[in-house]
């Protein structure tokens, strides 16, 4: 069977390529990649053809940090800080999961995640019926970096959610198996919850395991000053510490936060090449603090976006992350210090860096996959409208609603805001 063409004409491209090029042409995709880019594209044969005119095509969003399972969760103590809302509402709400609400909690929320433009997630589930949320991801068609949460270890803990080392282990290599790899869009990530949740024991086994088969690592870090407390008095070092300590902190490591790193931490991230997910929307919701972006970013750290699980701040939307990026930095550290290119460069390539796939996502490419969206903003009352400074007007003004198309390794996800593969689940 011939591979299928599809040509995406007249469209305003960001591309987010290293040269930060900026037209109006065509991309034509064949099968999963990028066959094409120019302008007045004429290819022999094509079986589908879309008209973007007065459309922004731009890479599908990353979203480095998202709890899957807790799409239902919302709106649930929304007054707490994180150990208390851990403890009183989120922990015993993951317990009372099955496999059927896991997996429509995962639909709902990747449902969602679409219809604003995001392509790939980094996900961490609950400890139980992950296989559930990973057959919704493989229904979806999303891009997806995935894993069962670790808890072996911590006396708040509730006994439905607390596994034993080798089980917590067991099951993780279980899914590893059935699931990395799959359908060239699925990887498997280990998930310690937090030093918090995990004993020495288990996070070790996770640096080798991680070692071993070259897969992600994904946890949250220094999100909060009574977590880094427990750690400390615990272990005697500070989270980042620790984890180098323990053979964790390497280009493998993803970790969620990072809101009060101090100097230490910050050159192992550097040195190491560790990953940080930036979640600012959950930072305020949970009374966490404001990441300090834009020295990460300037001493060359990798930074990427995330919206954490929806109760963390009732919405999966990377256009509201991307916002608030922006904006939480500028009464600080002023109007320049978060740039509308920085933002979208974390949302997109960042994004693609914490994933390893750098070369394959996250910028629009020839020979790249084609995660792509299509933005109309046409309907904005802006003036002069369409031509200046498109990366501004997707960072500033834009909406998930304002997303008609999304296309997801070569396959059409979403069009004209109908959700193609997914329909009947949500
Ligand atoms: N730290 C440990 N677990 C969680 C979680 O579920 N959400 C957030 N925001 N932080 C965490
Ligand atoms: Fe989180």
């Amino acid at each position: 069977m011939a591979v299928r063409r599809l040509l995406i004409k007249n469209a305003q491209i960001i591309t987010m390529n290293k040269q930060d090029d900026i037209f109006h042409g065509d991309v034509l995709i064949e099968g999963e990649r990028i066959k094409e880019i120019g302008t007045n594209l004429q290819p022999d044969t094509v079986d589908a053809e879309i008209d973007a005119r007065h459309q922004i095509l731009l890479p599908g969003f990353i979203h480095t940090h998202i709890h899957l399972c807790q799409t239902l969760f919302r709106g649930q103590g929304d007054d707490w800080e994180l150990m208390d809302w851990l403890k009183k509402r989120i922990w015993p709400l993951e317990a009372a999961h099955d496999e059927e609400s896991i997996y429509y909690s995962a639909m709902l929320g990747i449902g969602e995640l679409i219809k604003g433009g995001t392509t790939s997630i980094v996900d961490m589930e609950t400890v139980h019926h992950t296989d559930f949320a990973f057959q919704a991801i493989q229904k979806s068609g999303i891009r997806a970096l995935a894993g069962k949460v670790m808890m072996d270890h911590g006396e708040e803990v509730p006994k439905l959610l607390r596994e034993t080392t080798s089980a917590s282990l067991q099951e993780s290599m279980h899914l590893y198996e059935k699931w990395h790899g799959k359908d060239g869009r699925i990887q498997y990530a280990f998930s310690p919850r937090f030093v918090v949740s995990c004993s020495e024991e288990l996070l070790k086994e996770v640096a080798l395991l991680s070692e071993k088969y070259q897969v992600c690592v994904h946890t949250h870090a220094s999100e909060n000053k009574d977590e880094i407390e427990i750690v400390e008095q615990e272990r005697g070092m500070r989270n980042v510490v620790y984890l180098d300590h323990l053979g964790l902190a390497n280009e493998r490591l993803i970790l969620a936060h990072c809101v009060w790193l101090d100097e230490e931490e910050k050159k192992i991230i550097r040195d190491r090449k560790v990953k940080v997910s930036h979640c600012p929307g959950s930072n305020l919701k949970l009374a966490s603090g404001i990441a300090e972006v834009p020295h990460m970013l300037k001493s060359d750290m990798y930074v990427s976006l995330g919206a954490d699980g929806a109760p963390c701040n009732n919405n999966l939307d990377m256009f509201q992350e991307m916002k608030l990026a922006a904006l939480i930095q500028k009464p600080i550290h002023g109007p320049t210090s978060m740039k509308a290119k920085q933002v979208l460069q974390m949302a997109t390539i960042g994004g693609a860096k914490a994933l390893g796939l750098e070369h394959e996502i996250g910028s629009i490419e020839v020979g790249k996959k084609a995660d792509l969206i299509l933005v109309d903003l046409h309907k904005l009352h802006a003036f002069p409208s369409y031509d200046i400074d498109p990366i501004s007007r997707i960072v500033y003004s834009a909406y998930s609603s304002d997303v008609e198309t999304v296309i997801i390794n070569g396959e059409i996800v979403m069009e004209n805001r109908r959700l193609k593969t997914m329909d009947e689940d949500i």
